[in-house]
């Protein structure tokens, strides 16, 4: 009786641990990478999640995140973003922020920025602040996360010359600690977009837009925040310029600027 009782239960045992095997392989193959640093606890936790941890997010899952056609309707557009080119690093490869073009250096977002103005029209507006941030990796990650942790709104250099004159905005910024830089609640909370449209777009390590759409949404909560702004890996900046190009295109805004000159 005693040995059926332990072959019974050695079998419960392993029937038990191969469910767990199981479930922890879902839950991981199920977690979002944004959800992996969506709190940084620690200023090391916060650049290795950037840098190291976070699993660049797939191309299957960029697409999907870009797909679909937001109808933003028509009308003037402006393009502002917020970009900080690093200088550490090498140029044009996986990992780095920023892009060779024609001789030109151009943090990622403000590659993208200019792309989407070379294809919809409009006014670029780099959105820049009174202090200058580090250029290189480390001292930079540093730098946000504090700002981030102090809740700052840092002072911007510059003001849109007539923001009433815009009915889209598409706003560009990088992922910073799965969330906007602080220069972007600074800018978001001094204007007021009510009635226009916001097309948000990003690049980031891995994390896509973490929360950053329903943010703007709070901020600018009269505004239409499109919800399926363009999210690109940094990694995939570089070779981008089609994608970003077939996006605008099938946002189909009517600027009559638009064209198709070279970068
Ligand atoms: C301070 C800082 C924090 C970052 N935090 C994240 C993050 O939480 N998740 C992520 O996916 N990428 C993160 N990144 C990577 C940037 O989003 C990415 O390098 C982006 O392409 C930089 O764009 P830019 O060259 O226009 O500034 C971070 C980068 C920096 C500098």
């Amino acid at each position: 009786m005693k040995k059926i009782t332990a072959i019974l239960l050695s079998a419960l045992l392993v029937l038990s641990l191969a469910a767990c095997g199981s479930s922890n392989q879902n839950t991981v193959e199920d977690t979002p990478a944004e959800t992996e640093v969506a709190t940084p606890a620690t200023k090391s936790d916060d650049s290795s999640t950037d840098e190291s941890t976070v699993e660049p997010t797939d191309d299957e899952t960029e697409n999907a995140e870009t797909s679909g056609t937001a109808e933003a309707g028509s009308g003037n557009i402006l393009i502002a973003y917020f970009s900080v080119m690093e200088t550490d690093g090498v140029d044009t490869v996986a990992g780095a922020s920023r892009v060779a073009v024609n001789g030109e250096v151009l943090g990622n977002n403000e590659y993208i920025a200019k792309i989407i103005q070379r294809e919809a029209g409009g006014d670029l507006f780099a959105i820049e602040t009174v202090q200058d941030y580090p250029t290189t990796h480390d001292p930079l990650l540093e730098f946000a996360y504090d700002e981030k942790a102090d809740n700052a709104r840092p002072e911007l250099a510059a003001q849109i010359e007539n923001p009433d004159s815009y009915d889209v905005i598409f706003l560009g910024y990088p992922n910073w600690n799965a969330d906007l830089p602080m220069p972007l609640y600074t800018f978001l909370e001094e204007y007021d977009f009510s009635g226009k449209t916001i097309i948000p777009f990003t690049t980031h390590g891995g994390s896509g837009f973490s929360r950053t759409i329903q943010t703007i949404s709070e901020l600018q909560p009269d505004a239409t925040v499109i919800s399926d702004g363009l999210s690109i890996s940094r990694n995939s900046v570089p070779g981008a310029e089609s994608e970003v190009a077939a996006w605008v295109n099938g946002l189909n805004l009517t600027d009559p600027r638009a064209g198709n000159e070279p970068l």
